[in-house]
């Protein structure tokens, strides 16, 4: 019998992997991530074990998220581009109940993330 947990688990680097391939290639997103990311098997790593603690509960991911977004040049047009293509993966790639779970997250961290990130950076929206 297989490991739910397991099974879980990678249903969510699966998810993690369907949003980069959108987003590595989408008009807004695209040039933030190929500027800033070196190492991308680390990157995607780094967002798995994100994902699984926040989705799934297990201690892996033991950093601070949001400092690093600092230093990109952004506007919440991108945090409400980047929750859209989440959506739309982990309603591609995710199983439910951790599919509604992971699209009701995100839509609340693209939103306070890009709060935060504008009213920190100063940065008003780009039309
Ligand atoms: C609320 C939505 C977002 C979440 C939950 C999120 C999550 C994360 C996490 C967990 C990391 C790893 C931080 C670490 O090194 O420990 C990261 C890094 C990064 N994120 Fe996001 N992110 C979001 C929005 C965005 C947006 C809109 C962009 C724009 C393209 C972006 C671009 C990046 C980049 C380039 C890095 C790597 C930074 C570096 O280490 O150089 N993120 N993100």
């Amino acid at each position: 019998m297989s490991d739910p947990s397991a099974d879980l688990e990678s249903a969510i680097c699966n998810c993690v992997r369907d949003f980069y391939e959108a987003a590595r290639i989408d008009a807004l997103l695209g040039p933030v991530f190929a500027g800033s990311v070196k190492n991308w098997d680390k990157h995607l790593s780094t967002m798995d074990d994100f994902w699984i603690t926040a989705l799934l509960g297990l201690e892996r991911y033991r950093s601070a998220p949001f400092p690093p977004h600092l230093k990109l040049a952004m506007s919440q047009q991108h945090f409400d581009r980047w929750r859209d293509l989440w959506v739309a993966s982990a309603t591609r790639t995710l199983p439910e109940p951790l599919r509604g779970r992971a699209i009701s997250m995100g839509k609340s961290m693209a939103h306070c993330w890009g709060e935060a990130y504008t009213t920190m950076t100063g940065q008003t929206a780009v039309v």
